[in-house]
């Protein structure tokens, strides 16, 4: 049996829009925050079936993929072991350690755990070593953001090449408050195709690289206020290019601004506050600094005690 493991990663800077939909190129570069804690994990069982398959593995969130899902995730498998030469049949178990499908990233963790795993077995029948790089280039091919979790911390992913960036904020304490765990009608695949439609995708590109350029002076200057700005913007970039597509599409709830609009204010309270930025769902991601500890407690005590946080 083979087994490996996966984190997910959070984009500051979004990969949204692809020049190139079967190989996953993305329209601009992205900018990601590797989140250690949330995870997938994957075994690979050997068997005498006739097709490879997919089953749940125990976990405290099983994971019920749907149909599509688990083609997806089964055809992707193939084309690795059709990449890698690997032979014989196989079960291929997944669980994370967090809801699936709700705008949490799981298919960068889950796509990458898989590509890690058909790596080390083909490694084990005698197949060839691979760079990171290399790897991740490949994993980008099941699922883009899939590339930016196989390194830690900040990564870059540009012209089709993964870099992890020497950046100062090195051990940031990344918060999830899950305002819905159901999974989400529009997945990010379909998002990608949809946004090429939006009335505000021409210039995107532009902005996109303008504010990857700015947010990484900004964290190499350590002006922690200007990368939450940015930061900011940038995802509601990406949301106003969801709500003009057509036809439109939206995640955020309710909950969702009620949750914006208490960070906007602890942040005016305090000229202080954490990195907040959303994926393609309705939940908030938070990123403080290490020695904002206390008042990252606090914050979540306080105004978000009714929500599961992750
Ligand atoms: C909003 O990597 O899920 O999370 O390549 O079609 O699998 P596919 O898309 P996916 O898109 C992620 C979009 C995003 C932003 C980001 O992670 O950069």
């Amino acid at each position: 049996m083979i087994k490996s493991n996966s984190s997910s990663n959070i984009a500051l800077i979004k990969y949204m829009g692809k020049t190139d939909s079967t190989l996953n190129r993305p329209t601009n570069s992205s900018l990601s925050w590797t989140i250690d804690h949330l995870k997938t994990f994957i075994e690979v069982i050997p068997t005498n079936e006739v097709k490879d398959n997919w089953a749940p593995l125990e976990s405290e969130y099983s994971i019920n993929l749907n149909e599509k899902s688990i083609n997806r995730f089964l055809s992707f498998w193939c084309f690795l072991k059709d990449h890698f030469g690997i032979k014989g049949k196989y079960q291929i178990k997944s669980a994370n350690n967090f809801p699936y499908g709700c705008g949490l990233a799981s298919s960068a963790s889950s796509f990458s755990a898989l590509t890690k795993a058909a790596y080390k077995l083909s490694l084990s029948q005698g197949g060839n070593e691979l760079s990171v790089a290399d790897l991740a280039a490949l994993s980008s091919q099941g699922s883009g953001s899939s590339c930016r979790s196989f390194e830690s911390g900040w990564v870059c992913w540009q012209d089709n090449v993964i870099k992890k960036i020497d950046l100062p904020y090195k051990n940031l304490i990344h918060k999830v408050v899950v305002v819905e765990s159901g999974e989400k009608k529009v997945s990010s695949s379909e998002a990608h195709r949809l946004v090429a439609g939006s009335s505000l995708f021409p210039g995107r590109v532009e902005r996109a690289e303008n504010r990857l350029i700015q947010l990484i002076q900004a964290l190499q200057n350590e002006n922690w206020r200007d990368a939450y700005q940015i930061s900011w913007a940038e995802f509601w970039d990406m949301h106003a290019l969801f709500e003009t597509s057509k036809p439109h599409f939206g995640y955020m709830t309710h909950e969702t601004i009620e949750c914006l609009n208490l960070v906007r204010e602890v942040w005016s309270i305090n000229s202080d506050g954490p990195i907040v930025t959303m994926d393609a769902g309705p939940n908030i991601h938070f990123l403080f600094r290490p020695e904002q500890e206390e008042f990252c407690n606090k914050m979540l005590n306080k105004f978000f005690k009714n929500f599961k946080v992750l």
